[in-house]
């Protein structure tokens, strides 16, 4: 809730809970042990305003000055696309967007909107200047994509009303809205819808200094003690992304609380970071598998993403969405045509000795 503004409404009903749970099911996928209380609390740490919101610097620069001049204007947002990997901020900074604007963000997600008339509701029911969010954009099918573009273009619906020879068209006007879309995969989405966004912004993995103070604000919130080693440490091994380093943060709490007297410095944030098998570089369970396999098992040769994907029990879009970002980021895993090849930085990494 801000103050001196209006709520972010979550969009109520239906599509609002399949959202929810989507956004939930998106965490749990990064933390299957995850706590509903979990993840109302990362919902709360969540910053409210650009002025709040720690790192990308160069989409927050951009951001300030089209809210500046859409306020001046008095004028609607340009449609906007926020693409990168899970946990990075794009559900935030559209929230945040909203509440800059002072209007109401209504929220969905592309597997939700099943049908064409679900998007006209969600449409026709927006207010001037509103803002449309709609999560892993990329998921929508064809024809509720091709209701959009006229609704992005142009502010109208055609819907048809009825069926065989009865059938008729009706044009809806709508009222000037913008659209924020979010996807993990640009290059899913088609030209024509990637087309019709003014802009367009790519958000990067976080430094490690800015998780750190992400670590630090987020102690702060949650009332656990910390010093700034300790959020190093914590922030040092989150993958460069706040969703992670959020979560680290409240099991690092509960650790320090049964063995330190919920302290946090760098050792103590070090002992727990082993003891839940987070490594020195942020790397979990999974990840140190993906890499023993490519590296041990299939002993450096390149495996193709499905071979990859049913050897780990794990579905080749995760694997290719969560995993596979930071691991090819970090330079351990390498794509080729013949499929993923562990890097010499992976087979040093796990202590095996490199074969070529
Ligand atoms: N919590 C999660 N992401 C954040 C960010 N980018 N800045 C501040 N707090 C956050």
């Amino acid at each position: 809730m801000v103050a001196n503004g209006k709520d972010v409404v979550w969009e109520a009903g239906d599509a609002n809970e399949r959202l929810a749970a989507y956004d939930d099911a998106a965490s749990r996928t990064m933390d299957p042990e995850l706590s509903v209380e979990d993840l109302g609390i990362d919902r709360s740490l969540r910053p409210k305003r650009l002025e709040e919101y720690i790192g990308q610097e160069r989409v927050k620069e951009n951001l300030r000055v089209l809210i500046e001049a859409s306020l001046k204007r008095g004028g609607t947002l340009d449609h906007i696309l926020f693409s990168g990997p899970p946990g990075l901020g794009k559900t935030t900074l559209a929230s945040v967007v909203a509440n800059e604007l002072d209007v109401s963000l209504r929220a969905t997600s592309g597997p939700a909107i099943e049908r064409a008339g679900d998007l006209a509701a969600l449409l026709t029911n927006l207010e001037p200047g509103d803002i449309l969010f709609i999560d892993e954009i990329h998921r929508l099918n064809r024809a509720v994509e091709e209701v959009l573009y006229p609704a992005m273009e142009d502010c109208f619906l055609d819907i048809v009303i009825g069926k065989g020879p009865a059938a008729r068209s009706l044009r809806l006007d709508l009222a000037p809205f913008t659209l924020i879309g979010a996807t993990t995969r640009t290059g899913l989405l088609t030209g024509p819808l990637r087309d019709r966004f003014g802009m367009a912004f790519r958000l990067d993995y976080y430094s490690t200094e800015e998780l750190a103070q992400i670590v630090v604000r987020s102690a702060q919130k949650l009332d656990v003690s910390i010093d700034s080693d300790g959020a190093l440490e914590i922030a040092s091994r989150s993958r460069g992304t706040p969703r992670l380093a959020n979560r680290l943060l409240k099991r690092v709490r509960d650790f320090a609380e049964v063995r330190a007297q919920g302290y946090i410095d760098a050792q103590v944030a070090s002992e727990a970071l082993s003891f839940f098998e987070v490594d020195e570089i942020g790397l979990d369970v999974m990840d140190v598998k993906i890499l023993t396999l490519l590296a041990d098992t299939f002993a450096g040769k390149p495996v193709g993403l499905s071979t990859l994907a049913s050897a780990l029990g794990e579905d080749p879009g995760t694997l290719e969405d969560v995993y596979e970002p930071f691991l090819l980021q970090r330079g351990l895993i390498s794509r080729t045509a013949k499929g993923r090849v562990a890097t010499k930085r992976a087979f040093d990494h796990l202590g095996i000795p490199y074969p070529l």
